[in-house]
């Protein structure tokens, strides 16, 4: 549980799913270690299993075998409420579809996962919100924002729980180039500056040489 262990580890991870009567494998021995602070591309062609590394990564789903340790807990032998309580407090995700909460106003968005982790930073939300250019729009409802404005509500919320483990799946996905490269700009600086470590899938190319390490899935393994 120190910070010297890795801020994520797979050993040996398997995962299948059942489609009819036969079990498909989507993970066939995954062995990954990620430091604190590092960022890593995960790239593979579409249904290759990047989603469903990173649920496992996340603590949203579970390996058929092998180990996975997220900031030194090993996910294994945890309760369902114990993983969910790792998951809140040293995980974040971003998804491709933003998955903001319409009823929420942008600033409880963003104070979200912060209020599940036990750690609310007005200061520290104040300055997301300023640095992602969200202060104008924080008593609006996500609806009325642009995809770039309701995705960077989603980095702040994810930032704002103050994650040792950032999850990004295909983040940038559905914005407009300019806008996707300014997201990621801003993305990849807070987590310079926050020291989390960063996982992130993606299709481009350009996007992947952003990160430090570059990982392919194929065939249910990492190379
Ligand atoms: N919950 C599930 N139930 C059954 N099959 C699934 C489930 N999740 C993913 N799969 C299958 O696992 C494979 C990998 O999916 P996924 O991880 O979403 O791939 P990627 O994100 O690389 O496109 C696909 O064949 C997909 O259909
Ligand atoms: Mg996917």
């Amino acid at each position: 549980m120190t910070d010297l262990a890795p801020v994520l580890q797979f050993k040996g991870v398997t995962k299948s799913f059942v489609n009819g009567s036969a079990a498909v494998p989507v993970l066939r021995g995954v062995d990954l270690s990620m430091d604190a602070g590092e960022t890593v591309a995960l790239t593979g062609e579409s249904g290759s299993g990047k989603s469903t590394l990173l649920h496992i990564a996340g603590g949203l789903d579970t390996a058929d075998e092998g180990t996975v340790h997220v900031a030194g807990h090993d996910l294994g032998p945890l309760s369902d409420s114990a993983r969910a309580e790792v998951r809140r407090k040293d995980v974040a995700v971003v998804f491709q579809q933003f998955n903001l909460i319409p009823s929420l106003t942008v600033s409880d968005n963003i104070a979200f996962q912060a209020r599940l982790a036990g750690r609310v930073d007005q200061d520290l939300i104040k300055r997301l919100s300023q640095r992602l250019g969200l202060t104008d729009h924080l008593g609006k409802y996500p609806e009325t924002l642009s995809g770039g404005q309701q995705q960077r509500v989603a980095i702040a919320r994810a930032i704002a729980a103050r994650p040792k483990l950032l999850l990004a799946d295909e983040p940038t996905g559905n914005l407009d180039e300019v806008t996707a490269a300014e997201v990621l700009d801003q993305l990849l600086q807070l987590v310079e500056e926050t020291g989390a470590g960063l996982l992130l899938v993606t299709h481009s190319r350009a996007i992947a040489a952003r990160m430090k390490r570059q990982l392919n899935l194929r065939q249910g393994r990492l190379a």
